[in-house]
């Protein structure tokens, strides 16, 4: 566990410590569950106007309307976006550009897990799709939404990125699938893409930041793919594992205090980083690797066919 923020260990931070958000847009990938669902809530609470972008509206409907219970007046809408269809990311960019709205904080926090082999919509491997592709995708076409000041782009990775490698030979997994191998490369990827992303938008000197955070081990449908790996979090449930609320709190933080800078990275400050209140943890030597992080950048622009503008 390596946790960098010193004024943290005697501190916690908590929903409670989020600013006044009125005014300010936010688009939450994945919200009609889990961390997303659970961070969308806060953000509307604090007087956001949130976007919940799910792949199942009817799913996203009714998680908005249990926010809308619980926060009568909260502002929040469902859009349509399926990250494993470039198709999707596309629409749902283009009518959020076309739609005049600027837009505060992306939260990239979207994700499936351990899945077997299948292939997206755009026959890609299907975790690297969803998880790292159709964020990068997303990202790049929303960048002209993103110009008011104090913008953020926060993408959700998880503390298995560690065991992560970027196998550039063979990212689909053609020769060789791993289900795990493959969700911790595309965690490994959503790092790379985070720090490539606030070089990148530095250099430009853009206000715009890039932030990652994890959830730890937090208690989510994330993973119904793997009965295993279900069994055992269900097991843990309130011994390692927390709840969904306490596994936004990275999230929340990273998107919302005004102390985050560019590049940070956000988790729990408890054992292994598994649970407890957000602080600033440190990421792999992987990675911070800016070599490959160009390499994943450049296989990113032309798998996906969005370039930044040239950022
Ligand atoms: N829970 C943990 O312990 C943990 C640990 C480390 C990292 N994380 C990360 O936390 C993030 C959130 O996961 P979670 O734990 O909250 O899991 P979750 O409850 O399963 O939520 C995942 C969300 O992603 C959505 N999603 C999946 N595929 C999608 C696609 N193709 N297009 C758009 N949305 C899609 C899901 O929509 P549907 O409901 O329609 O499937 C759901 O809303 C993920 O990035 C995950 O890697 C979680």
């Amino acid at each position: 566990m390596t946790t960098t923020d010193p004024a943290a260990a005697t501190s916690g931070w908590t929903s409670a410590d989020i600013p006044d958000q009125t005014g300010r847009t936010f688009v939450v990938t994945g919200a009609s569950s889990g961390v997303g669902r659970a961070a969308a809530l806060e953000l509307a609470r604090h007087g956001a106007h949130v976007v919940m972008a799910c792949r199942d509206v009817g799913k996203g409907d009714l998680a908005a309307d249990a926010i809308c219970r619980r926060h009568p007046r909260a502002s929040v809408e469902v859009r349509a976006l399926d990250l494993a269809d470039l198709s999707s990311v596309r629409a749902f960019a283009a009518a959020f550009v076309e739609g005049g709205r600027g837009l505060d904080v992306l939260v990239n926090n979207a994700g499936v897990m351990g899945l077997p082999r299948s292939l997206s919509a755009d026959g890609y491997e299907r975790q690297f799709a969803t998880n790292h592709l159709g964020h990068f995708a997303l990202t790049g076409l929303l960048l002209p939404a993103l110009s008011a000041e104090g913008v953020r782009v926060v993408t959700v990775t998880s503390s298995g990125h560690r065991a992560g490698r970027m196998r550039f030979g063979d990212l689909m997994g053609e020769r060789r699938y791993r289900r795990f191998g493959a969700y911790f490369q595309s965690k490994l990827a959503n790092l790379l893409f985070t720090y490539e992303l606030q070089r990148r938008l530095a250099r430009a000197g853009a206000d715009a930041i890039a932030v990652a955070c994890h959830p730890g081990v937090s208690s989510t449908a994330l993973g119904r793919a793997t009965p295993v790996q279900s069994w055992v979090i269900g097991l843990g449930d309130g011994l390692v594992s927390q709840p969904a609320a306490m596994g936004a709190l990275p999230t929340l933080r990273a998107a919302t205090d005004p102390g985050v800078r560019g590049g940070d990275c956000f988790g729990p400050r408890g054992i292994a980083e598994m649970a407890g209140p957000p602080v600033r943890v440190a990421s792999s030597r992987a990675s911070h690797d800016e070599e490959v992080a160009r390499r994943l950048w450049e296989h990113s622009v032309e798998l996906t066919g969005v370039d930044y503008g040239g950022l």
